[in-house]
């Protein structure tokens, strides 16, 4: 079965100045086991699928589909918490909390507390190809592609199957950025996640299992 299934999805900003019809009837579905990349033009409409992916907001009318149940139907907060694992571009860390700290927090939300989660952490973070000395640092003293892959680290405590990632490459240098894209695609092929990225980089577009451009807030084959 699908993990995540857009059906028919209308999306409208409303503002005091004017109206932006930003999805217009999208639809797609989303297996295990593959990395999506989503392309388009800035303001194509990306981050807004990604945003009714994550539950941070509702389609206008059509449904999104996590594993057959519509967010519509759902306690967005608990889908959040528990299924949606998200990724941004600036890595949203928490400054204040050593790396470790970083990934039990969510954990902690979800009733995974003390020695075991402290493990799953360090497990994480060797997953991800950070050195285990990097657990009781802050983010401040790490580079940004070691940043970000903390925040790959924060969202597979969640162990959802679902990662969603807006323009996770952008703060990357190359190399950085190649590296990421190894693990979302060990992620998908190893793990089966289905992994959803927005992205500008053409060379993780290119190294996706399936392109989906968004033009003019319509989605097609890329
Ligand atoms: N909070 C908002 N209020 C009003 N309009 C918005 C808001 N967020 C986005 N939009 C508009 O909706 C459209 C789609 O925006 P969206 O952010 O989804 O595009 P994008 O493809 O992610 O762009 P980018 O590549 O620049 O990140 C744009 O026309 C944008 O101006
Ligand atoms: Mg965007």
């Amino acid at each position: 079965m699908a993990i995540l299934e857009v059906k028919n999805v209308n999306y409208t900003y409303h503002t005091r100045y004017h109206t932006v019809e930003a999805l217009k009837e999208v639809s797609g579905t989303f297996i295990r086991g593959k990395l999506y990349a989503l392309v388009g033009k800035s303001g194509s409409g990306k981050s807004t699928l990604l945003s009714l992916m994550a539950g941070l907001m509702l389609p206008e009318s059509g449904e999104v589909l996590f594993e057959g149940t519509p967010t519509s139907r759902m306690d967005l907060d608990k889908y959040r918490l528990y299924h949606a694992a998200v990724i941004y571009q600036s890595f949203r860390l928490f400054p204040l909390l050593t790396v470790s700290e970083n990934i039990t927090y969510p954990m902690e939300l979800r009733g995974f507390r003390g020695e075991k989660a402290r493990a799953l952490a360090a497990e994480l973070v060797e997953k991800v190809n950070l050195p285990a000395g990097a657990l009781d640092r802050f983010p401040d003293m790490l580079s940004g592609g070691e940043q970000q892959r903390v925040g790959i680290a924060r969202a597979m405590s969640m162990n959802s199957g679902l990662l969603l990632a807006d323009e996770p490459t952008g703060n990357l240098d190359t190399e950085n950025g190649d590296r990421l894209v190894s693990i979302l695609l060990d992620l998908a092929h190893n793990d089966d996640y289905c992994v959803i990225v927005a992205t500008h980089d053409l060379e993780l577009a290119a190294r996706a299992d399936k392109v989906l451009r968004i033009s003019d807030g319509m989605l097609g084959d890329g």
